[in-house]
């Protein structure tokens, strides 16, 4: 059976994806890491408690980094998801604890334990990876695979007008990740944006079970916050999309890429852009870079994915 470790900064985006870990009969979720990001980390940690509790699954959940790498602001999202990151209507009230164990060593420990097995989706910034291999780096290339929740893919931010928001809260994580010789599938903001849930399918997973109602509820913020913005309710969940890739790749994913991606942290201005060549530009400079590193996803079967996610909870 895969094996799979989720890294996050539980918002309400990840709260779906967490929802699909724990449910997801095929995959065996060895633990659930958190790190600073949509919410601060102690934060983060409850709603994934919360979460696990939701879905009826007895799955441990370790705190990893609060801060980012270097970066002495951290930076959040909660005019995005709320300032408990779950919609704010007082959900979060976990009856269990994290372990006592730093999130950066359980993931050496299960590479340890379990070498060239472990797939671990990265749905917040990528601090406790990029520790976890500079800490570790020989145990570290022995993961399976990386699915990474971030970067713009080929188009702008949505953090600054380049950066991700999870690159842009760590940039410099990005740096040892993408370094690593463990092969990553990337999904970038730009598929996560063309693959939304509308307000029916928002209305069917409400409806589908107390835990799809919970989840909608978490959104709630995310919901208002499209509302305002685009005039129609509109529920982006880029974690959960990422999950969805993670765990069901030959069905959902129509078109990707193979890229060398590297991430800018020196210049303010380009703080969190991850460039991603795929040296497709017959008219452009064409650099030197190493062979590719990454592949990132372009194109989603939309349908297939919701109706999964919809079925799943
Ligand atoms: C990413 O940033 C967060 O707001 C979401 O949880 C997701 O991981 C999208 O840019
Ligand atoms: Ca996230």
């Amino acid at each position: 059976m895969r094996k799979f470790i989720i890294d996050t900064d539980t918002g309400s985006d990840d709260a779906v994806a967490l929802a699909m870990g724990l449910k997801e009969q095929s995959i065996e979720l060895l633990g659930i890491t958190t790190v600073s990001g949509n919410c601060e980390l102690d934060q983060a940690t409850d709603n994934a408690l919360m979460v696990v509790e939701h879905s009826e699954r007895t799955v441990s959940v370790y705190k990893g980094c609060r801060y980012p790498l270097l970066k002495d602001k951290r930076i959040n999202a909660v005019n995005v998801h709320g300032n408990d990151g779950m919609g704010d209507l007082g959900l979060i009230h976990p009856n269990t604890k994290a372990k006592n164990k730093h999130a950066v060593d359980f993931i050496i420990e299960m590479v340890s334990k379990f070498p060239n097995e472990i797939e671990i989706a990265i749905i917040g910034p990528a601090t406790n990876i990029a520790l976890a291999i500079m800490k570790e780096p020989e145990i570290m290339s022995k993961v399976k695979q990386f699915f990474i929740m971030g970067t713009s893919g080929f188009a702008l931010g949505n953090a600054s007008t380049m950066a991700e928001f999870n690159v842009y809260a760590d940039a410099e994580s990005y740096v040892p990740l993408l370094r690593s010789s463990v092969p990553k599938t990337i999904i970038g903001f730009d598929v996560c944006i063309e693959n939304t849930f509308e307000e029916e399918d928002i209305k069917r997973l409400y409806e589908k079970s107390n835990l799809g109602k919970f989840l909608v509820d978490c959104n709630s913020t995310l919901i208002q916050y499209n509302h305002k913005r685009m005039g129609c309710k509109l529920l982006d969940i880029p974690d959960a999309l990422a999950l969805a890739v993670a765990l069901w790749k030959d069905e959902i994913v129509i078109e990707s890429k193979d890229v060398y991606a590297e991430c800018c942290y020196k210049e303010d201005k380009t703080y969190g852009l991850v460039i991603l060549n795929d040296n497709t530009d017959v008219l452009a400079v064409k650099h030197q870079y190493p062979s590719n590193n990454a592949e990132v996803v372009t194109k989603i079967n939309r349908n297939k994915f919701i109706e999964k996610v919809i079925e799943l909870v």
